[in-house]
């Protein structure tokens, strides 16, 4: 079973009320297939950066038929378009490889733009990639 390790609104909440400093980062699972859009909302009304790790879906992300087509169509990767949905949302997604091209090719993402209906289909997708528990629905 993979670990809870999220922090949403509710666990926020609690952390603002205790501290002197609020958070300025957050970082959660957020990739196509696991939007996270409540957790995403809340962070950026209260000025957190969300980083999201696993942003590729651990890879599982690039073989949609939705997003090869999006990427098909801008000349571009199925790993850049998951990483761009991110950056449009004003996120800041962390992906991992272990390959130098794919290093390079993960940062050109700022020369295209998705519209509003593709990111959109692409934030209406479900079950791509691992999922983290939601720490408040595990029996510990
Ligand atoms: N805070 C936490 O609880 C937490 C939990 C999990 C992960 N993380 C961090 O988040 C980072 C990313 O997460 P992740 O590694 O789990 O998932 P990820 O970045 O979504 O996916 C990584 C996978 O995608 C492949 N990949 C990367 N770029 C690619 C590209 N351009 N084309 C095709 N495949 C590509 C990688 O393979 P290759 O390496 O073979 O290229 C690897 O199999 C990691 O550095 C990790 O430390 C944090």
């Amino acid at each position: 079973m993979r670990s809870p390790r999220q922090f949403t609104p509710n666990h926020l909440e609690e952390l603002i009320a205790d501290s002197k400093i609020k958070p300025m980062v957050n970082q959660i699972e957020v990739h196509p297939g696991w939007p996270q859009m409540e957790t995403i909302q809340y962070c950026q009304a209260h000025d957190i950066l969300v980083e999201a790790w696993a942003p590729l879906g651990e890879a599982a992300s690039l073989n949609n038929e939705i997003i090869v087509q999006i990427a098909a169509k801008y000349g571009h990767t199925p790993a850049q378009v998951c990483l761009r949905w991110g950056i449009q949302q004003g996120i800041l997604p962390l992906p991992k490889t272990v390959h130098q091209g794919r290093m390079e090719e993960n940062t050109k993402i700022f020369d295209f733009e998705l519209t509003d209906a593709e990111m959109a289909i692409i934030g209406s997708l479900r079950n791509l990639g691992g999922q983290c528990k939601v720490p408040d629905q595990v029996d510990f």
